[in-house]
């Protein structure tokens, strides 16, 4: 290696990349953490290294967002891997994992559902939160539901995952204390979905296919049938759907029906109790 090979410090002047993004495509190349990257960016790179890394900036260049790139994601304090199988687990869920967790008194062994697990981020948080409790989570996608179990088992985390349309996925009979879910939300007429990281996500995960409210319906009306006496269903929503989904709670006989505001204050997640 010569004193004229690429250094971090002169690549960093030439990339049209957000500074946090260039270091973090450059961690994924070096397989180092970002201080390594402070202190060593002076140091020679090998052609093989600065090739890999144009690669990486081209893709992210051409729109695809970060977690796919990088192949992981962080939610719930914990590393998820994803790919463009799955959503890329999104903050504002987070609220849906907190009041699920709220909802299981320690100690008592409730069982919980999530509908629609994706890379298993809400189910696999909350098992992990709670050991004692039992986890079963679905999808429909076939490669979700392999990345699902690939981050329960990387992360320690005991799920059962069953694939199936919402409820015909379960044993007959199984119901629970706790359902939660994140199902596809966003009307199909919506031009956010041709916009920015969403076009890279899976169509399936985002959108109904109809007026946005479809699978949130369909969840609700099914959730009598699989809730134990007490028991409660929370879902996220879109920021202008919390109304109609007090309205479909209230419809299929659920009581102390409530929504829960985001960080950003807008009503993200609704649910009530059954019986
Ligand atoms: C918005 S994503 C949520 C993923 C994950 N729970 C999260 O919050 O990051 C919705 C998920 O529901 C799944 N899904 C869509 N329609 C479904 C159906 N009819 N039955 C079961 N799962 C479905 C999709 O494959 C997708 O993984």
């Amino acid at each position: 290696m010569t004193d004229t090979a690429p250094q971090l410090r002169g690549l960093a002047g030439r990339s049209p990349l957000p500074r946090l993004e260039f270091q973090m495509l450059w961690q994924k190349v070096l397989g180092v953490p970002r201080v390594w990257l402070l202190a060593h960016d002076t140091d020679p790179l090998s052609p093989d290294q600065v090739a890999r890394f144009h690669e990486l900036e081209a893709r992210r260049l051409a729109g695809e967002p970060m977690a796919y790139i990088l192949g992981e994601r962080e939610f719930f304090g914990r590393m998820f891997r994803v790919s463009p199988a799955v959503l890329i687990p999104r903050p504002e869920t987070e609220l849906l994992v907190e009041i699920a967790l709220q909802l299981l008194a320690p100690g008592r062994a409730a069982k919980v559902l999530d509908l629609g697990t994706g890379s298993g981020a809400i189910a696999v948080s909350i098992a992990l939160e709670r050991p004692d409790a039992r986890v079963y989570a679905t999808d429909l996608s076939d490669e979700a539901l392999a990345l699902a179990r690939s981050n329960a088992q990387s992360l320690g985390a005991r799920v059962e995952f069953l694939r199936g349309n919402w409820y015909d996925a379960l044993p007959d009979h199984e119901d629970f204390d706790v359902i939660v879910s994140n199902p596809p939300y966003i009307a199909v007429s919506d031009q956010h979905l041709a916009r920015g990281d969403v076009r890279f996500e899976p169509a399936g995960a985002l959108t109904d296919g109809g007026d946005g409210l479809a699978a949130l319906t369909d969840i609700v009306r099914g959730a009598g049938a699989r809730l134990g006496a007490g028991g409660a269903l929370f879902m996220e929503h879109g920021w202008d759907q919390a109304a109609a989904v007090r309205g479909l709670l209230a419809s299929a006989g659920f009581s102390r029906i409530a929504s829960h505001r985001d960080l950003a204050g807008i009503e993200r997640v609704t649910g009530g109790f059954y019986n």
